[in-house]
């Protein structure tokens, strides 16, 4: 699919005397950038943005976030459109190849996707090296990268399509081994008559002596996650997987760097932060206003997680539909609803707290996600791989997207040098 963006206008800017112009690109959507590829070469000077607050990366066809007004779009789909209608193979087909799936392609690409679900069984070997206490999003990380080793072939145009469809395969494998590896439990195969989110749940909860039935009103739930966590544009994840890729770094080793990425708790950790969280509330008979206040004041390190988004400045469009479903979910399973009862305070006060309110601080999707995966049962050091399981395909439509670009170049910011200036070298024996 091209990339709309215009050249507009232009923009001056006057710097040591001297008047630049640099043009104004607006995309489809309205957003406007000034284009300061050229500034170094014309005038010496960078742009500093620390966080990148400011900064566009790369023009993208594929997500569209209007932070103010909470608005989450994939190819222009609303999220919560498709989060209700499509599932989660049509989503990410469309995220990867730019349109919504015919009949007869989804079935294509749901058979391949069927069909390469199982991992090499020397894979097993690999596993069994890994401590027992192992965090799964290191173990997925690290499993991703290992592909590589079995798929050799160097990656074409003509057959990236393949790793493509290996990777979608296998990470709910890869994922569930170092589940049923943390606890001492034999991997289960996958199951080709199961659907994508019901052979995950098979691979996690069934053992080679009791059957185990997916609940198909809980696979559509965690399909619907996965969905809504399916991509978000160039975020620090996806921004290292494009950063990775234009190296030429094979996708494996791309996706495996975006994994290592979206593991921290400013990112994808989050959810497991905030179970965590809520269950210390819980634990504490702490209440949610005294929990609040530490998170604002500046001399704790504590934050409200699952709050705050550096690109929403509104609620989360994802975080309304999650927080729509949990309550079904948790009456579904039969499980207490506690958290999720503290959770709903926690957010009454905060959106009524001036610190909060004057921020814009809102609840992200991670607020609730973790309630919902709780009560599938997934363990809580297992929430983040939900994530990379849902986000897989966002990252692969980015990574494409950055290899076809016309405009393709290795990532390479520049920098402002604060250390010392020039300085002779001191042998060892005259050092004070
Ligand atoms: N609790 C308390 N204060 C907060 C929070 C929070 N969750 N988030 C931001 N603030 C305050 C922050 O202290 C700062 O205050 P001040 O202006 O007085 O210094 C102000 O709000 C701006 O925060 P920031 O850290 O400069 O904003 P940012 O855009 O760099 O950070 C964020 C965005 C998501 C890292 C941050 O909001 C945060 O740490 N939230 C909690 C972690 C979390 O939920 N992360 C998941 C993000 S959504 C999933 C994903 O896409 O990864």
């Amino acid at each position: 699919m091209p990339t709309q963006s215009v050249s507009q206008g232009e923009a001056t800017l006057s710097l040591d005397g001297k008047t630049l112009t640099l043009p104004v690109v607006r995309g489809s959507e309205g957003e406007h950038a000034i284009n300061i590829e050229k500034l170094r070469g014309q005038s010496g000077f960078i742009t500093l943005d620390p966080g990148y607050g400011s900064t566009g990366s790369c023009r993208s066809a594929i997500t569209f976030i209007d932070g103010d007004r909470g608005i989450l779009r994939y190819r222009g789909y609303p999220i919560d459109e498709l989060a209700e209608k499509a599932t989660f193979l049509e989503v990410a087909w469309l995220l990867i190849y730019g349109e919504l799936p015919t009949q007869a392609q989804l079935e294509e690409f749901r058979g391949a996707v069927t069909r390469h679900t199982l991992l090499h069984e020397n894979f097993r070997r690999f596993f069994e090296a890994f401590p027992k206490d192992a965090h799964p999003m290191a173990v997925c990380a690290s499993s991703v990268a290992a592909l590589t080793t079995f798929y050799q072939a160097p990656e074409t145009e003509a057959n990236v399509g393949e790793s493509v469809i290996r990777l979608i395969a296998k990470i709910p494998t890869i994922a569930a081994y170092a589940y049923k590896h943390s606890i001492g439990q034999p991997a289960m195969y996958p199951q080709n008559d199961l659907d994508y989110a019901s052979n995950f749940l098979h691979m996690m909860f069934a053992t080679p002596c009791e059957e185990y039935r997916p609940d198909p009103e809980l696979a559509r739930t965690l399909d619907m996650l996965l969905i809504l966590h399916a991509d978000h544009e160039q975020n620090c994840s996806t921004s290292t997987v494009r950063m990775v890729g234009s190296s030429r770094a094979n996708l494996y080793a791309s996706i495996s760097a975006g994994i290592s990425a979206l593991w921290g708790p400013l990112h994808g950790g989050a959810n497991q932060e905030v179970i965590e969280m809520l269950e210390r509330i819980e634990a504490e008979e702490g209440s949610a206003e005294k929990f609040l206040a530490r998170a604002k004041d500046r001399n704790e390190t504590t934050r409200l997680m699952g709050f705050g988004h550096r690109v929403y400045k509104n609620y989360d469009p994802r975080a309304a539909i999650l927080k729509k479903h949990c309550e079904a979910v948790i009456r579904r399973v039969g499980m207490s609803s506690r958290l999720l009862e503290i959770a709903m305070k926690l957010e009454e006060i905060a959106l009524h707290d001036d610190y909060f309110v004057s921020r814009k601080l809102y609840p992200n999707v991670d607020f609730y996600s973790g309630v919902i995966y709780k009560a599938l049962g997934i363990p809580v050091n297992m929430f983040t791989v939900m994530f990379t399981m849902g986000r897989l395909p966002g990252w692969i439509a980015q990574w494409l997207e950055m290899r076809r670009d016309p405009d393709f170049k290795i990532s390479r910011p520049r920098q402002i040098y604060t250390g010392p200036p020039q300085r002779a070298y001191v042998p060892v024996s005259q050092r004070a």
